[in-house]
């Protein structure tokens, strides 16, 4: 953490899209626990800005280990919660938002806790570029139910939840241990119209 997260870490959130190149695009994650996928997928894809947001302190030392040795030119961090860098974020300014496996709150009377509410979809909505994806996974079902409910009643998303992985995707320490417990994951692609 001493040596990789100075060079990533975002310390103002107004500047959670300066890099020192002009990326393809941003893909931006919320709460990425260990960062298995930001890690992979920053790698894969140097021409993409990444930007990746965990307040637990286990999971981005993790992500500073699994990415010590790479070129970290195209990844920033924002090790707190999401919303002061959602809201600084231009509108327009993001082409995929993922949400991995969020807590589930699964108690009735903690729904209000959830990541997605209709408010939270207008503020991704404002951010992700028109035609820009919002791709959400859980392998709870009533979280499933309630953020497939979510996105298709707010009126700036379309989609469908799957039980079939999008192509090429990477499977999370997460997702890996709910699927060897036999629980089903959903995917949710969602596209901003
Ligand atoms: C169940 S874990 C899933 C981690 C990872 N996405 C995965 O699939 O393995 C949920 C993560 O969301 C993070 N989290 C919770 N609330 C958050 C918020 N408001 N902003 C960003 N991350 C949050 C938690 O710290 C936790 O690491």
């Amino acid at each position: 953490m001493d040596v990789v997260l100075p060079k990533i870490k975002i310390t103002d959130p107004g500047d959670g899209l300066k890099f020192s190149f002009t990326p393809r695009e941003i893909w931006f994650e919320i709460g990425f626990g260990n960062g298995d996928s930001l890690a992979a997928w920053h790698r894969e894809n140097p021409d993409v800005g990444f930007v990746g947001c965990e307040p637990f302190i286990n999971g981005f030392s993790n992500l500073c280990k699994l990415i010590a040795d790479d070129d970290l030119s195209n990844i920033r961090i924002w090790n707190e919660i999401a919303q002061p860098l959602i809201d600084a974020f231009p509108d327009q300014s993001i082409a995929r938002v993922y949400l991995l496996n969020p807590d589930p709150w699964h108690k009735k009377r903690h729904a209000k806790r959830r990541f997605i509410q209709q408010d939270m979809l207008t503020q991704l909505s404002r951010i992700l570029k028109p035609g820009g994806m919002l791709l959400m996974t859980t392998d709870h079902a009533d979280l499933g139910e309630w953020m497939l409910e979510q996105a298709t009643m707010h009126p700036d998303f379309t989609g469908t939840a799957s039980t079939t992985a999008p192509d090429g995707w990477l499977t999370t320490r997460y997702e890996g241990k709910g699927a060897k417990a036999g629980r089903t994951q959903k995917y949710l692609v969602f596209t901003k119209t």
